[in-house]
């Protein structure tokens, strides 16, 4: 189905995590192309916040992915505001507790950062999509990451759950094909935010010593790949993980 692809300065972005870090440069980089961002954040401060320095495209709706009816509250908001949701980016995420072996992890850690990283990327992908199959357009971003290609020991409950993020996209990317939506993923390796912040310096280590350029990913670098992703201009590629990894990943 081929329906009218919408102007940049007709389209909103619901970007979710879109308080900080590579969600806040994602939703800086959208609205200096005239798209209006919607930054969705659990932290209502920070995403009031962030929305004021954004400016007069951008606002924000507190919610929690992990909850269903705060996402399709969030959903409604938007689309009582514009023509509903044309682009979805997925950026909440937590890693949970970082450094330690699969023997190691809690359970309710465990469970809390699946809850966020992958639950909350279904229900959000789950709330947008009927409008955008109605409308015929629509480009959704999952940020997953390296470990879910590679898997980072020491970070069990984090890879697995973007593992699965990725393999999400996979099947959202066929089971929507030609319908107007593209579904991809993101796989970054590191990028300086206050997550990787909170982590354990050996594990940052770790990380980052992967990385063949022998440096971090900047926010304006990832902030440019996913608005060409989420972009009309990239119409042939669905159920794909982008890398953003400096190398490290070279399939
Ligand atoms: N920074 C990196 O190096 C890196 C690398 C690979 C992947 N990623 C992924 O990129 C995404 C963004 O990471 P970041 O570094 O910008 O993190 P960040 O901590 O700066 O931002 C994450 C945001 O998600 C929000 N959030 C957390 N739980 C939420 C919930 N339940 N509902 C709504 N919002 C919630 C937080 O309030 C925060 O504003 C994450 O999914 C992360 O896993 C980051």
């Amino acid at each position: 189905m081929t329906a009218s692809v919408p102007e940049l300065a007709d389209q909103t972005a619901f970007i979710t995590g879109g308080a900080n870090g590579i969600g806040f440069a994602a939703a800086q980089h959208l609205t200096t192309l005239g798209v209006t961002v919607a930054v969705v954040d659990v932290q209502a401060d920070a995403a009031e916040r962030a929305a004021a320095a954004l400016g007069e495209h951008a606002f924000a709706v507190p919610a929690d992915v992990t909850d269903l009816a705060s996402v399709e509250a969030a959903v409604a908001t938007i689309t009582a505001r514009s023509r509903g949701v044309d682009i979805l980016i997925n950026c909440a995420g937590i890693t949970g507790r970082t450094g330690i072996k699969s023997h190691e992890v809690e359970p309710a850690d465990f469970e809390r950062v699946w809850r966020i990283n992958t639950l909350g990327s279904f229900h959000t992908a789950r709330a947008v999509l009927p409008g955008m199959l109605a409308r015929g357009y629509g480009r959704i971003l999952h940020v997953a990451s390296i470990a879910g290609k590679d898997g980072n020991a020491g970070m069990l409950a984090y890879s697995a759950s973007k593992a699965a993020v990725i393999g999400m996209a996979k099947v959202q990317g066929k089971e929507y094909a030609g319908t107007g939506v593209t579904i991809n993923a993101l796989a970054p390796a590191v990028v300086r935010t206050q997550m990787v912040a909170a982590m354990p310096p050996e594990q940052v280590k770790y990380m980052t010593d992967k990385i063949p350029m022998a440096r971090c990913g900047e926010l304006d670098e990832i902030a440019a790949l996913m608005g060409f992703i989420v972009s009309p201009a990239s119409s042939f590629t669905t159920g794909f993980t982008w890398d953003f990894s400096g190398g490290r990943a070279v399939y």
